[in-house]
């Protein structure tokens, strides 16, 4: 390891791959990495939501972050394998190729699944209005990271006003579960040079994403207290894109769901309590 005082410049980064991939071609990441990168999703983590579901009797769901549907058709599919009634299951989404993909899914798997379009800034305006408030609302594979600003504090009140909106949608008592990429782990990788951030990110198995670092490579090119980017490579099929994100610290996330929430467990790659290294950091949280 190299000492934590030494300065490694990664910022010719920020928009140029790394030199072993200088030569892939740059893609569309919702199209071109999203699929493969996503892959399919693991039984395990659609117990932990169908366990939250059916131990606190909840029955109306809302995914505020559809994407291309897997988590929210694999806990109905589950639900109706346990005999298990929903009243209500709604989704939103902005993005209209995600729409379409989630909506072959569900038609695929005969889910009935409202999907909302609408920008979480808009909320509550959506197409089709929403009609009433849900029990679980959920934002998986870190989705509040595109909303942001300039410093850490302008993110914070962006994301803040964003988890609001999501909290007009839920009944009090009702409960929302959100997650982010572990970014205190991503910043305590910053001064390495690259070679040990590839070896330091690697995990023994990935949440969510199961393409990670099998078929897609992810590589945290930089991270700040106002931006993150971060690089994904497809080897195979030599393209590569890259997202720049605003991160969530933790610290700032507890703060962001006090307002409207209580904080009822954290888990870290759906184990519960503290690890400082792991993928993602979700937070079940209770309306107050
Ligand atoms: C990283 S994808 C995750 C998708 C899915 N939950 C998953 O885990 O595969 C981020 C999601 O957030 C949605 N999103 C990002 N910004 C949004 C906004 N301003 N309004 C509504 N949805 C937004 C995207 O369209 C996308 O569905």
């Amino acid at each position: 390891m190299t000492d934590s005082k030494s300065f490694v410049n990664t910022l010719p980064y920020i928009s140029n791959p790394i030199e072993e991939f200088g030569s892939f071609k740059f893609v569309d990441w919702e199209t071109g990495i999203y699929p493969k990168f996503k892959g399919g999703t693991k039984q395990r983590e659609i117990d932990f939501f169908v366990d939250i579901i059916q131990k606190r009797g909840l029955r109306n769901i809302l995914d505020f972050g559809v994407g291309g549907g897997l988590e929210l058709s694999g806990i109905i599919k589950t639900l109706k394998k346990h005999g298990y009634l929903l009243e209500s299951m709604e989704a939103n989404e902005v993005d209209e190729s995600f729409i379409n993909l989630a909506s072959k899914l569900f038609k695929q798997e005969q889910q009935k699944v409202l999907i909302h379009k609408a920008n979480w800034l808009d909320l509550p305006k959506a197409e089709p209005s929403y009609t009433h408030r849900f029990d679980f609302g959920f934002l998986t594979g870190n989705s509040l990271t595109y909303i942001g600003g300039g410093t850490r504090e302008y993110t914070k009140k962006a994301q803040q006003s964003i988890v609001t909106k999501f909290a007009g949608l839920i009944e009090k008592g009702g409960y929302i579960f959100i997650d982010s990429r572990n970014y205190d782990y991503i910043k305590s990788l910053m001064n390495l040079p690259k070679e040990e951030i590839f070896e330091n990110f690697t995990f023994d198995y990935s949440v969510y994403y199961h393409g990670f670092q099998e078929k897609v490579l992810v590589f945290p090119a930089y991270i700040s207290d106002t931006v993150v980017v971060l690089h994904y490579y497809d080897k195979d099929y030599k393209k590569w894109s890259k997202l720049d994100l605003y991160p969530i610290y933790q610290e700032d996330m507890l703060e962001i769901l006090n307002k409207d929430f209580e904080v009822e467990d954290t888990y870290h790659d759906f184990t519960d309590g503290y690890k400082d290294k792991s993928l993602f950091v979700q937070y079940l949280a209770r309306k107050r």
